[in-house]
């Protein structure tokens, strides 16, 4: 392992935005308090490549620290793979600071390290954005390069300066009207005008930094983030403290993204996201057409960075899973869309394994209603999943009181256990 390197972790965390959005447990929004007393993290590029990691069946333990997962930590032991599967790896995660001080902005680290590519580093940026009618445009320039693009806006009746209604942006577009009616703004912006879907990398984000090895899910999610500064300078009927993100499918891997990378995000709402969204890497085949770590790869392999491309057929050394990604955007909340007719991503895996064993952690911070899998009928980004989170959404937005069970697995029946061993041996935080 290479040596610690806080110094290079306090300046990539710097570049996430730290102000809180809504009132949640108590837990530092410093994400610079990273304590030199958490387990190490090797610097950029130095990490674990996957013959240094465990394979692990199973999902990875999130309470264990990257530095004590790799394989050195062994010392000879021929269950040493066993034991970081079932909870029993040494150095634990022990306590909700330690998770949020440490852990937390870990996984974030190693995300950008294996999967997103590194986040570009905000405090260089300008933006100017202007409005005219239901347009904003947003002008980001940072280094000398400037990068544009623009949003769109649908206000519900009654907004005003003095009354601002909360926000959803997405990409893609979504069901707009039941959300305006519930007095929710929608804002929209041409995700290909930020990254194009495809090995061109053209748009905004790469007018300014092209070349970099980052994906197009942290370059969509980049886009969302400047789309919240405009519309905090420009729109005071917008409420820039309660605002959702969402996008279906690819966008829903992107959207995934966008509420992982900025903590201004109240609300992350992943529809249909499938593997790199929320759909797992291991039990890839539980249904749906069966999309892998391979498959995504091979056909589009823009979304990520290459870091993830050298775990091809090595998904199950990957030190993380897409549980790991949602149970960091705790105390945040998250709704979790799937259909249960979906035929190309595995939503009996996300219901039954990524949400209960990010639930795990969840309810280990005392977040666990901040958490929730809509499960409906329909298929791929069916409109009807708009409508099926709703509720959820104008709980966590504004504060309604929910009624719906979203801790339901319908048909699928009962969360499948045996897929997250750890879970029976989550810490009992002091
Ligand atoms: C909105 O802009 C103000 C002024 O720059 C800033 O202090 C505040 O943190 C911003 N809010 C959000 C949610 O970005
Ligand atoms: C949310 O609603 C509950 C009652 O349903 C109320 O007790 C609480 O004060 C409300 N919170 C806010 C921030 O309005």
């Amino acid at each position: 392992m290479a040596p610690s390197t806080v110094t290079a972790l306090t300046g990539l965390l710097s570049l996430l935005h730290l102000a809180s959005a809504v009132a949640v447990p108590s837990h530092p929004d410093n994400l610079d308090s990273r304590q030199a007393a958490c387990a190490p993290l090797p610097s950029a590029s130095k990490y674990p490549t996957y013959s240094q990691l465990p394979l692990q069946t199973t999902l990875p333990d999130p309470f264990l620290p990257l530095a004590y997962t790799t394989t050195d930590n062994a010392e000879g032991s021929a269950n040493f793979a066993q034991d970081v599967m079932t909870g029993k790896g040494k150095n634990r995660i022990q306590t909700r600071e330690d998770w949020y001080n440490c852990r937390q902005p870990e996984i974030i680290q190693l995300l950008q390290e294996y999967q997103y590519g590194y986040y570009p580093d905000h405090s260089k940026e300008t933006v100017k954005a202007t409005r005219s009618g239901n347009t904003v445009n947003i002008e980001v320039t940072a280094g000398g390069k400037t990068g544009k693009f623009s949003a769109t806006l649908s206000l519900p009746s009654g907004a005003s300066s003095s009354k601002p209604a909360p926000v959803v942006i997405n990409i893609g577009g979504m069901s707009n009207n039941p959300y305006l009616q519930a007095g929710i703004a929608i804002v929209g912006f041409d995700y290909t005008r930020v990254s194009s879907d495809s090995n061109a990398k053209t748009g905004a984000f790469w007018d300014i930094y092209s070349g970099r090895d980052i994906g197009a899910l942290a370059a969509w999610a980049w886009g969302f983030h400047r789309t919240l500064d405009a519309l905090n300078a420009t729109v005071p009927e917008i409420d820039p403290k309660r605002v959702g993100v969402t996008g279906c499918s690819r966008l829903g891997k992107g959207a995934l993204a966008a509420g992982l990378l900025d903590k201004r995000i109240t609300l992350t709402m992943p529809m249909s996201s499938g593997v790199q969204g929320l759909g797992p890497y291991r039990y890839h085949g539980l249904s749906g057409q069966d999309e892998t770590l391979e498959n995504s790869k091979q056909g589009a392999p823009w979304w990520s960075d290459n870091t993830l491309g050298t775990f091809v057929n090595h998904a199950q050394n990957l030190p993380y899973d897409a549980h790991t990604v949602a149970a960091a955007l705790a105390p945040r909340a998250l709704v979790i869309d799937q259909g249960t007719g979906d035929q190309f991503t595995n939503s009996k895996g996300t219901a039954v394994i990524v949400y209960p064993a990010a639930k795990a952690v969840y309810d280990f911070l005392g977040a666990g209603d901040k958490i929730a899998m809509s499960l409906r009928s329909g298929g791929h980004c069916d409109m009807s999943g708009y409508d099926s989170v709703l509720p959820f959404v104008t709980h966590i937005l504004q504060n309604t009181t929910l009624t719906k069970n979203y801790n339901d697995l319908g048909s699928y029946g009962s969360p499948m256990t045996t897929a997250f061993p750890w879970a029976t041996a989550v810490p009992k935080p002091a």
